[in-house]
């Protein structure tokens, strides 16, 4: 029977990547992609947990596929990613939606080939979460989003803990990936004709990979090593922790070309009271030290953050050093969240939750701050020329280009759809809040 597969991913980059890598496998194993859920006839949800929407996102999903499991035999659901990794999620689904065939967790997603083979020949129900990684599995395959550009993990887990968040209990302790074997990866890529990679882990600055020679290897010493790959134009990486930013890394910023001038650095709150509740290991003054040691280095870094509003026991007065925070730093752009209480997390457990009406009424008066700013650093930009890595036509306007500048802003231009993929030269035209428009510079040598 021809089988045609969908995945849904509900979470971050390495989430994401995490389905690259299960569409790779299927598609090894003779299975095409379709376009939409209903063209498939095997369909995974890659789920996230860590704020309450993205369970009630993937529950809502689910909710709608009991119908076609029942209408449709050769029908196969399999749900995977950081929900499954709790037991209050796995008993949930066995209660209420016996009819899933698959379920498997962030450890084992390398078994799914075996996994699915058993439950098509069996038609069995199968639910296999290992609650700790066993050894890290390399060279598996992955079908990627973009051909230009790839995500490459150099590490799983993470140790640090921060008291509202479950990635440590559903991604496992942090592992750091050899650096030959990541190196090799790139390699790969390179030869494939990718020209950006975007490192991944949860604390990448936190990485020590042993190398064969039983040396630890640092995170900057790792984006050095990748920058001599030839091919490899651009380096970035995702996410980083204050914590942990060394001068080295700073160094690295400031010498090597390769690697992008924009860092994405969480800073949670804005109060030195809040972080440390947080476990954040850092405070008001050395977070500033850090942005400015990184401006001094290098004056045109960009610089993005996560900001969580409403964490148990904020109060208006630690709520405004937020506030101030952000107008002290001008990040380029910032994600900012409600406080989600997380089962299992110590501050799941903490009194004085903040009412939800509070918790909104700061979080917009915070995304009006944070969201002027970003207009206001994107409107400087008109006029400049940037170097853009063309990612494809754009998700609303077919006839529009979209790509991203050094500095990770985006880029819309008009263009042909063959740019794809190519490094252009694109004058801004005008700055808006989320993303820049521009113009593209005819060449007269065609690079
Ligand atoms: N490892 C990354 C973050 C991964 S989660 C880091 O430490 O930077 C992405 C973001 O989700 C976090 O930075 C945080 O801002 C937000 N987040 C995590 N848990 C949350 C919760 N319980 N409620 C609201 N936001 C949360
Ligand atoms: Fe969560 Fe903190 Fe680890 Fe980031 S560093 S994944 S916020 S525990
Ligand atoms: Fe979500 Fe897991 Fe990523 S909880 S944010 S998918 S690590």
């Amino acid at each position: 029977m021809s089988r045609k597969f969908h995945i849904t991913t509900f979470g971050c980059q390495m989430n994401e990547h995490d389905s690259e890598i299960m569409a790779g496998m299927l598609q090894e194993m003779g299975y095409t992609p379709a376009d939409e859920r209903r063209e498939a006839n095997i369909l995974i949800m890659n789920t996230c947990s860590v704020r309450e929407n993205a369970d009630k996102r993937f529950f809502g999903t689910l909710g709608q596929l009991k119908h076609r499991r029942e209408q449709e035999d050769d029908l196969i659901v399999c749900v995977c990613g950081c929900m499954m990794q709790q037991q209050h999620i796995i008993d949930t689904l066995k209660a209420k939606y016996p009819w899933v065939d698959l379920v498997f967790g962030t450890h084992n997603i390398h078994r799914l080939p075996e996994l699915l083979r058993n439950v098509i020949s069996e038609r069995a129900k199968i639910i296999e979460v290992p609650d700790q990684a066993e050894e890290m599995v390399e060279g598996l395959p992955a079908s990627r989003l973009y051909q230009c550009k790839a995500l490459v993990n150099i590490m799983y887990g993470c140790n640090n803990f921060c008291t509202y968040c479950i990635v440590p209990y559903t991604r496992g302790r942090e592992r750091s990936r050899r650096p030959e074997d990541i190196l090799q990866e790139i390699r790969g890529l390179a030869e494939d004709g990718v020209r950006e990679v975007m490192l991944l882990g949860q604390n990448v600055n936190s990485y020590r990979g042993e190398d064969q020679a039983g040396n630890k290897v640092s995170f900057a010493h790792l984006i050095r090593q990748i920058a001599e790959i030839e091919g490899v134009e651009r380096i970035r990486f995702m996410t980083s922790h204050p914590k942990d930013l060394s001068d080295e890394l700073i160094e690295v910023f400031r010498t090597c070309d390769k690697l992008c001038k924009n860092i994405h650095l969480p800073v949670q709150s804005g109060s030195t009271e809040i972080m440390q509740r947080m476990n954040r290991h850092y405070t008001r003054e050395s977070y500033l030290e850090i942005v400015r040691k990184l401006r001094e280095a290098v004056p045109e870094i960009t610089i993005s953050t996560d900001i969580i509003v409403g964490f148990p026991g904020e109060t208006e007065e630690q709520f405004q050093d937020t506030l101030r925070m952000v107008e002290e730093v001008r990040y380029d752009s910032a994600f900012t969240f409600l406080y989600s209480i997380r089962k299992g997390t110590p501050a799941a457990s903490y009194e004085e939750q903040i009412p939800e009406d509070v918790k909104h009424e700061r979080f917009n008066r915070l995304v009006s701050m944070v969201d002027r700013i970003s207009a206001e650093k994107n409107a400087k930009y008109e006029g400049r020329i940037e170097r853009v890595l063309v990612e494809g036509p754009s998700k609303r306007d077919s006839n529009t280009l979209a790509g991203r500048t050094d500095g990770f802003k985006l880029v819309n231009f008009a263009g042909d759809p063959s740019l794809t993929g190519k490094f252009v030269d694109v004058e801004i035209t005008r700055g808006k809040t989320f993303s820049l428009e521009g113009k593209l510079i005819e060449r007269q040598e065609q690079r």
